[in-house]
């Protein structure tokens, strides 16, 4: 029967895989990504349920029919009610599979169109790519064009790696000032009497070494924005140079005799806290007023979990040449992660993922076990509604968090780790092989 369908749908011009029983089905799946899954119902070791839940998991918009025998028929509705797509009757006829093929791949197609629709339609989870669904972000979002619309000082404020670049860019894209350049500049990245001089230019001369004029950033970044990050590491002495340029719209290159004009936005950014900057004396209260006219605060990923899920999306999309995607539990373990490297953390942990798995579906024992490695106990429970869940793989990678855990705490002593497991040292170290710890 398997031959026969075979043959038929290839001579439909699909490209077919065929498994002889439930287990190699999976296996399958786990590699690859079908637009539609026949199965049996009843199969020896993994039948037409295993596979059925295998696929919602992984891939959950794969079609799967059931084929069902006389007297299965309520196992097919059961299957229905599980995500089954439709059953066919064993003995079936060529036309009816036909028919219900064709349907099928139909409404696949109409759905995939809808979504990219949907798409299109709710592109203010992206602004500039900017990713972000939660409330916090889609309040900064929204803000984005109204804020670059005007001409006002923006600081951005965040932790290492959320982003605070990133909405400098945009807040420069989207405002009139766009023709004209973006200039950044990291104010931690220069000693002080070169900060000045990348800021403000300097005339050949000046210092040892400048030994022709040179424009600053002031300069280059005329009639557009100029963002300066990290502006709290700015020494003092520059800070004051700076709120004059600010608060005159003219500066003077260093070793310069003429005031030169220009018209620059500022937008700059900090992780630490300006205010408290300001009581001990490192930061200017004055400049801090005049940068502070519009603030921006990019929350920790931590506060924002909603958006880690589309953000995998997204640098899946940036990283990978080929639609790939993350299991229900593996997914569940990256949106738990505490990412104290924010964004950035997190589009580094995708690229290396990506990297060392050739896999299409990512499962939960793929990743990286530093993640695997911080247990969430309380999170451990993938949510079923967003379809079914695959308890037996939801119970090989708690057990493996335990294992890791158990390791971790008594540094690798695995006489211990098994004590602390409560399990019998033969036991543990089977368990070890069957999960490839080493
Ligand atoms: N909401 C987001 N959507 C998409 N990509 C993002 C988002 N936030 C951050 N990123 C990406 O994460 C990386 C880090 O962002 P960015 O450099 O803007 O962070 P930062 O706050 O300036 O960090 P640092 O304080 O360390 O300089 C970049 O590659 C950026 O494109
Ligand atoms: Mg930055």
């Amino acid at each position: 029967m398997r031959d026969i369908l075979t043959m038929l749908l290839e001579s439909e011009g699909f490209v077919v895989v065929a498994a002889s029983d439930g287990r190699e089905g999976i296996a399958w799946i786990e590699r690859d990504i079908f637009d539609l899954i026949i199965t049996d119902i009843k199969m020896p070791e993994v039948d037409g349920f295993g596979v059925l839940a295998r696929a919602k998991e992984l891939a959950p918009d794969t079609l799967v029919i059931m084929m069902t025998a006389f007297g299965t028929m309520e196992s097919a509705l059961e299957a229905m009610k599980l995500g089954a797509y439709d059953y066919i009757h064993k003995p079936f006829k060529i036309d009816e599979v036909r028919l219900i093929v064709d349907n099928a791949l139909d409404k696949r197609r109409l759905k995939t169109e809808v979504s990219l629709l949907r798409e299109s339609v709710k592109t203010t989870y992206v602004v500039e790519n900017i990713v972000g669904k939660s409330e916090k972000m889609q309040q900064l979002l929204g803000l984005l064009p109204k804020v670059a619309a005007n001409n006002s000082n923006v600081l951005i404020t965040g932790e290492s790696g959320t982003g605070k670049e990133l909405v400098a860019n945009a807040l420069h894209n989207l405002s009139p000032r766009a023709p004209n350049n973006f200039v950044a500049i990291n104010c931690a990245s220069f000693p002080e009497g070169l900060l000045e001089s990348e800021i403000f230019g300097h005339m050949k001369g000046s210092f040892t070494g400048a030994v022709q004029n040179k424009q600053g950033l002031f300069e280059i970044a005329n009639g557009g924005t100029l963002f300066l990050d990290e502006i709290a590491e700015m020494p003092v002495n520059l800070q004051a140079k700076l709120l004059r340029a600010i608060e005159t719209g003219t500066f003077r290159r260093v070793g310069g005799t003429s005031d030169i004009k220009v018209d620059v936005r500022i937008v700059a950014a900090t992780n630490k806290d300006l205010t408290e900057e300001c009581t001990k004396g490192n930061f200017r209260e004055d400049l801090f007023f005049r940068l502070n006219v519009i603030p921006l605060h990019i929350p920790p990923l931590r506060e924002r979990k909603e958006d880690i899920p589309l953000l995998v999306e997204h640098f899946m999309k940036k990283y990978s040449d080929r639609p790939r995607q993350f299991s229900g539990s593996a997914m569940s373990i990256l949106t738990d992660y505490a990412w104290k490297g924010n964004v950035r953390e997190l589009e580094n942990m995708i690229e290396r993922i990506l990297l060392f798995t050739d896999n299409d579906a990512i499962t939960a024992s793929e990743l990286p076990s530093e993640l695997a490695a911080t247990p969430q106990r309380t999170s451990m429970m993938p949510a079923m509604d967003q379809g079914t869940v695959d308890l037996e793989e939801i119970l090989k990678d708690i057990e493996k968090k335990y294992l890791l855990e158990a390791l971790t705490m008594t540094a690798g002593k695995k006489t211990e780790a098994a004590k602390l497991l409560g399990l019998s040292f033969r036991s543990f170290r089977h368990k070890l092989s069957k999960y490839g710890i080493k």
